[in-house]
């Protein structure tokens, strides 16, 4: 065989090898393409590579360099169809692929309703210059009562309309209500977080509070066992009814709409004198939302502070009502079923 021939040969097989290595779409096939082309018995390499016998003496020495390039070449081009295989970078996608569909969305949770509006609860009372204040869900009776100038005999501490714990610490089997001070309760009232906040600091006081009370009302339309509260406290001097009209109407105002108009309806609560019901005007019908009042002057004592020289207002409004006025939801339930056909509207 000419040298001619022999290298044009070569240069052929490194051709074919490196365009069916370059095209093997998986690892199956470009193993097939190996055996084809390097394979010890029956590969094309080994054939060329025997007919470096029929060469001229004097050629030899050029066919074998070309052959050794050749050889290395193929072995080159192997080894980097397989390192793109694995890699994932095959050079043939799946066919079924449309890269210009949209993609499929990924579900993300959702804020949970009530979540939703205490924040925006908090952003406009924010606005107004009240800070968020915290306290826990579990109570003693002072903070829930006693320093809310509830006393012992008042029905809100009826075994019956409270959640007492029936914990070792909290005095064990004795009878709930009975035993005073030593016993534990889930919170009926926000209220209680007056009572930390003016313990803990001087006025001038101006806070909210959002959270969970709890009362053991059977569950219906408007009632649930475990319910939210928006508790606010401003303690200042020479504070007025005025100024708590003012701080809820402008509220209102900023959640409900711009129509909503306030009423307050003389009512009575222990920590508060005078106390009043709050109802506001929602499309043509008065509802409650809540209670306030002026402080009470023994609230005052009980934390310290002295009634002549400072006043202060509070309140207290349903955070889910609030929120079902606003959203048009009719039962209560609906927010704690935990059914995501009705979650996923919010
Ligand atoms: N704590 C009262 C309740 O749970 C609501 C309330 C009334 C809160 C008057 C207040 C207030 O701060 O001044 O029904």
């Amino acid at each position: 065989m000419s040298l001619q021939n022999f290298l044009s040969r070569l240069d052929q097989l490194q051709s074919d090898a490196e365009s069916a290595f370059s095209g093997a779409s998986n690892a199956e096939s470009l193993e097939e393409a190996r055996v084809v082309f390097l394979g010890a018995k029956n590969g094309q390499f080994k054939d060329v590579q025997k007919m470096l016998g029929g060469i001229e003496p004097t050629d030899k020495r050029a066919a074998g360099m070309r052959l050794n390039e050749v050889k290395n070449a193929i072995n080159e081009a192997f080894s980097a169809a397989k390192e793109a295989l694995e890699s994932g970078g095959g050079s043939q996608v799946d066919p079924t692929f449309d890269p210009s569909l949209p993609g499929t969305r990924p579900t993300l949770g959702h804020i949970h309703p009530i979540t939703q509006t205490i924040d925006h609860l908090t952003e406009i009372m924010g606005r107004m210059g009240f800070e968020v204040a915290e306290g826990p869900e579990v109570e003693d009776p002072w903070h829930n009562f006693v320093a809310l100038n509830i006393p012992e005999d008042h029905p809100a501490r009826d075994p019956l309309d409270n959640f007492y714990l029936a914990t070792a610490a909290a005095g064990g089997a004795d009878a709930p209500g009975e035993t005073g001070e030593g016993e534990s309760l889930l919170r009926s009232q926000t209220s209680t977080v007056q009572i930390r906040v003016m313990k803990a600091h001087q006025p001038p006081i101006r806070i909210i509070s959002l959270g969970r009370v709890y009362r053991p009302d059977a569950p219906d339309a408007t009632h649930f066992p475990m319910f939210h509260q928006m508790e606010g406290l401003l303690v200042d001097t020479n504070v007025t009814m005025a100024n708590l009209k003012t701080v809820l109407r402008v509220f209102a105002n900023n959640y409900l709409g711009d129509d909503v108009e306030i009423r307050f309806r003389p009512s009575f609560f222990p920590f508060t004198e005078p106390s009043v019901e709050v109802d506001f005007l929602w499309n043509g019908t008065w509802i409650e939302f809540g209670g306030a009042g002026m402080i009470d002057p023994n609230v005052f004592e009980a934390v310290g502070y002295d009634p002549e020289k400072v006043s202060g207002f509070a309140f207290g409004l349903g955070v889910e009502r609030l929120c079902m006025r606003r959203h048009g939801i009719t039962d209560i339930r609906d927010l704690y079923s935990g059914d995501l056909r009705f979650l996923q509207q919010f």
